[in-house]
């Protein structure tokens, strides 16, 4: 089991009527303790890539698994919980 999986990952901005396709179709597995550096040049989507991986963005299209559980099935509280010791926890709902 990868501690993270991304499966077809995609991250379109808008801006000015033009889109931009940040990430388009990203696989990725990372295990459990794997160091993993990200590299490629600027306006490559390194930083989008991260804020999708650390929950920070929401992605248009494709899914993100930690400890595979689908990030994409969480609400917003859930995911402000969602790191590997709080997840459990119960949200309150409004
Ligand atoms: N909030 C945003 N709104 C619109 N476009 C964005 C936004 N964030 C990033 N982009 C665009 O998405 C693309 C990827 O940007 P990103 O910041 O992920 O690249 P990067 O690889 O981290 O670049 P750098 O090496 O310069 O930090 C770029 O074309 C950038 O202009
Ligand atoms: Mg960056």
């Amino acid at each position: 089991m990868a501690k993270i999986r991304l499966v077809a990952l995609a991250k379109h901005y808008h801006r000015g009527g033009e889109v931009i396709r940040a990430l388009d179709g990203v696989r990725l597995d990372i295990d459990d303790g794997e160091f993993v550096a990200v590299v490629g040049r600027s306006a490559s989507g390194k930083t989008t890539m991260l804020g999708l991986m650390g929950l920070l963005l929401r992605p248009t299209s494709g899914r993100l698994f930690i400890d595979d559980l689908d990030t994409g099935k969480l609400d917003e509280c859930e995911l402000a919980a969602s790191d590997s010791c709080s997840r459990n926890r119960t949200c309150p709902r409004a």
